[in-house]
């Protein structure tokens, strides 16, 4: 073969390696890394120009399941494969990834090195971790309702009762105070048993267009003055290209002031609370599912954060680590954000604050 049409095959091959979509990256039985296409580069950190050449064992000293799989492959010929448990550290992020490694043979027979193959599984992780969460709210919230469908009569029995006896006593008589005691409080189980009934019922979103910005902009004007007393600074970062999305304003209302009031009470006498928007124009919710336009909006605070052993709790109905709180508002916040086709989540750090993010379509 001339030399050209050598290069020429080359370059093919490497065209075709490039272009799957797979982290691919092949060691020599040397230990050097011969190859490494760019999706393998997005998933490791590392650049072509940094890991080609150097050597597998120090670049990814870090994995050691990786080094095992490679050292394996070399020196026995197998292919072994791992799809649960391997992640990669690249600076500032870990990415959970299914791997294979196969021998690299050569046409005489001789093995060669090993070709790695990555493929990022973050997208199914965290959809695992969505479908999870959906399946406890479910089971739980047809119990929560079915539980409220029976207090609900009982409840109304002893308002009415409170009731009247209230027009039994005099005026001036100790004993009124009692029965307002008692109204005030079954009134309160039965806003509790309201929010539960409407938290299990379908219910059919009123869709219009929306400003998001201005939803948001409405809940801080209104929470500023609410902590006027404390040192808390409001910050915004909104993105000004957000066109409206057609969505149900009275809900978006109530899941964002949720959200807020949620980073408020976490702070202290001060603090710092940011609200920023963005857009992501390539997100996919479901492995096969296209993709498509996301709105972000995230509600960070400074607070004290969430410990990690509640962090998969506060989804969960009437879980709350506040005196007063019903701990139903988070629940709400995810039946809403579902109700849009979207998705919620999370991130604390522990002592130095707390991030959720609600992802919503731009088009419903
Ligand atoms: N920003 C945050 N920082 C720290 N902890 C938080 C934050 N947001 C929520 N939490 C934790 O999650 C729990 C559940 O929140 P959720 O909004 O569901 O209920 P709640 O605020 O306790 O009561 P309510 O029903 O009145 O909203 C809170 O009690 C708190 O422990
Ligand atoms: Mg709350």
């Amino acid at each position: 073969m001339t030399d050209h049409l050598q290069q020429q095959r080359d370059d093919y091959y490497a065209t075709v390696i490039d272009s799957v979509g797979d982290g691919v990256i092949v060691v020599a039985s040397s230990g050097l890394i011969t190859l490494c296409n760019p999706a393998a580069e997005e998933i490791t950190g590392f650049s072509k120009k940094q890991a080609q050449g150097a050597e597998f064992r120090k670049l990814f000293a870090l994995e050691t399941t990786l080094l095992e799989m490679v050292d394996k492959t070399i020196r026995t010929g197998i292919t072994i494969s791992d799809q649960e448990n391997v992640v990669v550290r690249s600076t500032g992020r870990i990415t959970p990834v299914a791997v294979t490694c196969y021998p690299l043979v050569e046409g005489s027979g001789e093995n060669i090195g090993a070709i790695l193959t990555l493929k990022d599984i973050t997208y199914i992780r965290e959809l695992e971790a969505a479908v999870r969460q959906a399946d406890r709210l479910s089971t739980l919230g047809t119990l929560a309702a079915g539980l409220a469908h029976e207090v609900k009569n009982p409840l109304g029995g002893i308002k009415g009762a409170a009731q009247l006896l209230e027009r039994e006593f005099e005026p001036e008589s100790e004993m009124l105070e009692y029965t307002r005691v008692m109204i005030r409080e079954t009134e309160r189980i039965d806003h509790i048993i309201r929010e539960l009934l409407e938290l299990a019922s379908p219910r059919r979103l009123k869709l219009v267009p929306i400003n998001l910005h201005q939803i948001l902009g409405d809940i801080l004007l209104l929470q500023r003055q609410a902590v006027a007393g404390r040192q808390i600074a409001f910050i915004q970062h909104f993105d000004p290209s957000i066109p409206d999305i057609m969505a149900d304003e009275e809900l978006l209302t109530r899941l964002f002031l949720n959200l807020i009031c949620n980073a408020i009470d976490a702070m202290g006498v001060d603090g710092r609370l940011t609200v920023s928007s963005r857009v992501l124009s390539d997100y996919r919710m479901a492995q096969n599912e296209r993709r498509s336009r996301m709105v972000a909006i995230e509600i960070s605070d400074d607070g004290p954060g969430i410990p990690p052993e509640d962090l998969e709790n506060i989804w969960t109905p009437f879980f709350s680590t506040k005196s007063g709180g019903t701990g139903l508002g988070l629940t709400i916040c995810h039946k809403i954000v579902s109700e849009h086709r979207g998705m919620i989540k999370v991130e604390s750090d522990p002592g130095h604050g707390t991030k959720f993010t609600v992802l919503l379509p731009l088009v419903q």
